[in-house]
């Protein structure tokens, strides 16, 4: 994403009367961690997308084959497709370079693709092309294996919960959560609005020109989220992010509830307060609990219109409700060689990714329908079979 903050006059569109449940105490509680899933050496989800993976090369399509894989393997109800397309780049010389966005949905059993709306989680899974060598962990490597765990996570839950739902329970039935991992967003060059989000414009525009079926709900793909919810250069430790959008404030507001709720029960392993922390610490006082998410009481007068130049601006433009979860200022590491695994704070890395979890599952009402003894034993006889001894 670019630096310089860009103005925009917004068009805001009335949203689909939303509902959203607050998860219990005992639910945060029990979000499951990634355990050595994170691991950046030999993690099954992170460690595979810690490589360079620039656009059009093989790291990026051996990366996109470990989402594939992911998807087929661990979460078979997904669907899952490619979204491909190409583009000149200010370095190919004349040549088309190919971008292909991933595109994972879950939607209620036996619903029409028109007929649902959709919580979006998205983030860009292809690398920065300088400097040589250059990684891109929190820029997004992180981000992508943080909604792969979210959505594993999630999978039995949604489950569950359209099991249980009846025949007219709109909400339930008309709800479901789409997975976008783009392609392209980094520019070759420098920054311009040419070089640079090839994997989100080419989608957002074909979609803009995909129509459902003649009687469905939503119009178009885009018409169908809900909420696009872009996580983009998480992982460094101390990050703020602020309330962007004055029409998804109230989002934003619910995700630093969340927030404010898991640290107060103590879940929150990057805070200085952490029960961890604490037993090393000889003078015992609390410090004070720094926030990810430090606007939620924002005023209205205070939304200058200022935002960062990412994948969400294509869909911004065409409608879509945006939810921009980056940090300003940016991380020190932001695109510079040491944005790599061992510049992760893997505390933030771990505390995102379970307020994500914690946001979808309230956005997609599951309080109720996880069942963690039961995950946890799956999870354990997977592993041991696997284990060699
Ligand atoms: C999109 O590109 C991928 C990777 O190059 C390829 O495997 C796939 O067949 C393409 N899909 C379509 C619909 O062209
Ligand atoms: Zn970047």
């Amino acid at each position: 994403m670019q630096l310089a903050i860009a103005l925009l006059s917004l068009v805001s569109f009335l949203s689909f009367g939303l509902a959203y449940h607050d998860v219990s105490d005992e639910t945060l509680k029990k979000l499951p961690g990634p355990g050595g899933d994170f691991d950046i050496k030999t993690g099954s989800i992170l460690a595979p997308i810690l490589v360079s993976r620039v656009s059009g090369t093989e790291g990026n399509s051996a990366v996109r084959q470990h989402f594939v894989d992911f998807f087929k393997s661990q979460l078979p109800e997904w669907r899952i497709e490619l979204h491909n397309s190409t583009s000149t780049t200010p370095v190919s010389g004349g040549k088309e370079v190919p971008f292909v966005n991933i595109i994972a949905t879950r939607d209620p059993p036996g619903s029409l693709p028109g007929d649902v709306s959709r919580l979006a989680l998205v983030a860009h899974y292809d690398s920065k092309l300088t400097p040589k060598g250059f990684i891109g962990a929190i820029d997004s490597a992180a981000p992508c294996a943080m909604i792969l765990h979210v959505a594993r996570s999630i999978d039995a839950a949604l489950t569950k919960k359209w099991a249980a739902a009846s025949e007219d329970d709109f909400e339930v039935e008309h709800k479901g959560v789409q997975i976008l991992l783009l392609d392209g967003e980094e520019a070759f060059k420098s920054w311009t609005d040419a070089d640079s989000l090839y994997g989100a414009r080419a989608l957002a525009g074909d979609w803009e020109a995909t129509f459902h079926a003649a009687a469905s709900i939503y119009r178009t793909p885009l018409d169908s989220i809900d909420l696009f919810l872009l996580l983009d250069l998480l992982g460094s430790a101390g990050p703020r992010v602020p309330s962007y959008f004055k029409t998804t404030h109230w989002a934003y507001q619910h995700m630093a509830t969340a927030e404010d709720r898991l640290r107060k029960l103590g879940l929150m392993k990057s805070s200085p307060n952490h029960a961890a922390k604490m037993e090393k610490r000889k003078n015992k006082k609390p410090r004070a609990e720094p926030h990810f998410l430090p606007e939620g009481s924002k005023k209205n007068e205070a939304f200058t219109g200022g935002f960062v130049q990412d994948d969400h601006v294509p869909f911004m433009a065409r409608g879509v409700e945006i939810l921009h979860i980056i940090p300003t200022p940016f991380p020190n590491v932001w695109h510079e060689i040491t944005d790599d695994g061992e510049h992760l704070d893997m505390d933030t890395v771990e505390d995102w990714t379970k307020l994500v979890m914690a946001f979808t599952a309230e956005w997609m009402e599951l309080e109720g329908f996880f069942d963690f003894k039961a995950e946890k034993r799956k999870a354990e006889t997977e592993k041991s079979e696997f284990e060699i001894p």
